[in-house]
């Protein structure tokens, strides 16, 4: 048999023991969407619990959960209905379509992100990128828009979309966050949540999903306050990076840089940011995946989201698939908050007193109804909001020097001229400014993350798998075999372990083959404890505890068991020390 790639052999294990495998099998299996069994769903609860414990608990952020769907008029707000986009190429010969981008990279290894049309479908022409099913050639790529539409109870002109982020149901809460966050920035909101895809052609089984899992969360600040004032705690910590500085000199391999250096070059241009970037690296290595594996790279201006001013993905180095995204760290400036403020009305501005009122002069810009009306037509009600939103300073300069302003907005370009607005300049006493918060946000693929840490927990020993999972974050964290299925063996076996359930413990109980096949079988799924249950038991009250990763074993009284597995499980003690205590 040819050798299995490390992903192959984990996809076979998660498929065996009930980790995932892909959805809908008894129909031939649907591409882009899996299943997680028993193991599987405890791993990725886990996985997202200490996500929760990181990037709220301990930041003292707030957790919401809001709506999978959402009607249209917030994906409009958002952007989405216009550029959540990616470029697909339809076979002249079979029909079938395909990511033009992905095709370029797999079969001419060119990177297709952030290329217009034309430049992809030179780019195919150039290097004879053909379908991969059956060498056919392709028609050139158009963009398909990857949200799922539905319609929202009975009416067909109700349009409605899934999520493809959670951050929307956040951003259009905002109003009523800042409040609960008792009105004072900065302050984070986290979500997670199921989201949807409709992705082209999904090819990479839990890689590229159609319905996945997102972990993140929106950080807002004032704009005129960026500082991060934590960043003392992280200014010194090294992060492996690929800025776009770098990238566009040709450089492909990242730098390691402190915090502090980076910042000062400017390869990251929040502090806030930064400050994440550290947390999303440490947490990924708490999930057993080391730093040298990880890097951050920037996303060049055209590879970037509509929403965002500077943006980093951390990549993970995976078998099959290369560097994969695990996470995005996005500085969204103030677009998403400024479009839901244009399109529903509401004044999402927060307000801060200054300490002492300012006299300043400025120009008040009053836009003419009638005129955006004629120019704009159905748009001219947002057009204006945008007006409103638009420094004053920026818009009249423009409209002095060049006659007009460009107003950008909504996948367009508005162009504001003389003719649609009253200016006058004014010297008021101002007591407070208002403003809308810029955002910073992290952002998480939680199945990535269940399959990389897989991946990464992975190991082979004497022929056999043993998955060493962190012990935080174990499906199964202690099993407990009787020795033989006689003697008042299992019975014995069976109180230690509602002992260990009653005290809190996920407890796996097996009485079925031989001792080492059911320790083989747990170190199979990365179950790091076996208690087993044998004839000294019955004489002294006590029991084995074999370790996972050394398979060395310790004997422990019954009665000091769980005070045992609390130490090793909450208090980190190492297996060796266990026997000592
Ligand atoms: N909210 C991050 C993303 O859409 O990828």
């Amino acid at each position: 048999m040819a050798k299995m790639e490390k992903c192959q052999k984990i996809m076979e294990l998660a498929k065996r023991r009930g980790f995932f495998w892909q959805s809908y099998e008894i129909y031939g299996g649907e591409s882009g969407f899996i299943d997680y069994g028993p193991l599987g769903t405890l791993l990725k609860r886990k996985i997202e619990q200490k996500w929760v414990d990181e990037f709220v608990r301990k930041e003292g952020f707030m957790l919401i959960d809001t709506p999978v769907l959402a009607p249209s008029i917030v994906f409009e707000a958002s952007g989405h209905t216009t550029y959540f986009t990616d470029p697909i190429t339809t076979c002249k010969k079979c029909g079938r379509k395909w990511r033009a981008d992905h095709l370029l990279e797999e079969q001419a290894k060119i990177s297709g992100e952030g290329l217009s049309l034309e430049e992809l479908d030179k780019k195919i022409k150039e290097n004879n990128v053909h379908c991969p099913e059956c060498k056919g050639e392709l028609e050139p790529p158009k963009f398909f828009n990857e949200l799922f539409k539905t319609t929202i109870g009975p009416y067909s002109e109700n349009i409605g979309y899934g999520r493809p982020e959670t951050a929307q149901g956040i951003f259009s809460n905002f109003k009523r966050l800042y409040e609960l966050a008792r009105n004072k920035l900065p302050f984070g909101v986290a979500q997670v949540g199921r989201c949807v895809r409709n992705e082209i052609s999904p090819r990479q089984g839990p890689i590229r999903l159609r319905e996945l899992t997102i972990m993140e969360l929106e950080f807002f600040f004032d704009p005129e306050n960026p500082r991060c004032d934590k960043l003392v705690e992280v200014k010194n910590e090294k992060l492996r990076i690929l800025p776009e500085k770098l990238l566009v000199e040709g450089k492909d391999k990242p730098v390691e840089v402190t915090v502090e250096e980076a910042l000062k070059e400017g390869y990251i241009k929040s502090e806030w940011n930064a400050y994440f970037m550290v947390k999303a690296k440490k947490f990924v290595e708490s999930l057993g995946i080391p730093a040298e594996k990880q890097f951050f790279k920037e996303k060049l201006p055209t590879e970037r989201a509509h929403y965002s001013t500077q943006t980093y993905d951390q990549l993970v180095e995976l078998s099959c698939w290369g560097a994969v995204e695990v996470s995005g760290h996005a500085w969204r400036s103030n677009y998403d908050l400024k479009m839901h403020m244009v399109y529903s009305g509401e004044d999402l501005r927060v307000y801060i007193p200054y300490n002492e009122p300012k006299k300043i002069r400025k120009f008040l810009v009053k836009p003419i109804k009638k005129a955006f009306v004629e120019s704009f037509g159905d748009e001219a009600l947002r057009v204006m909001r945008l007006v409103n939103l638009t420094p004053e300073n920026e818009l009249v300069n423009s409209l002095k020097k060049n006659g007009h302003y460009d107003l950008k907005g909504d996948g367009k370009t508005y162009r504001i001229t003389l003719n649609h607005v009253e200016v006058e300049e004014v010297y008021v006493e101002e007591k407070g400014k208002r403003f809308l918060p810029n955002v910073v946000e992290p952002s998480f693929g939680l199945d990535r993350l269940t399959y990389a840490t897989l991946e990464y927990a992975y190991s082979e020993k004497d022929n056999r798998i043993v998955l060493r999972l962190p012990r935080n974050i174990t499906p199964i964290e202690v099993a407990v075999f009787p020795l033989m299925t006689k003697d008042g063996l299992p019975e014995k076996a069976v109180e230690v372990y509602r002992l260990l359930i009653k005290h809190g413990f996920t407890v796996e109980y097996d009485e079925s083959g031989s001792i080492g096949r059911r320790y083989a079988r747990m170190d199979e799924v990365g179950t790091p404890l076996a208690i087993t249950i044998d004839y000294q038991t019955l004489e002294d009250n006590t029991v084995t505890i074999r370790d996972r990763d050394s398979w060395k074993q310790i004997r422990v009284k019954i009665d000091n068991l769980p005070k045992t597995l609390e130490k090793y499980f909450k208090e980190n003690v190492g297996f060796d020390d266990l026997g000592k205590l």
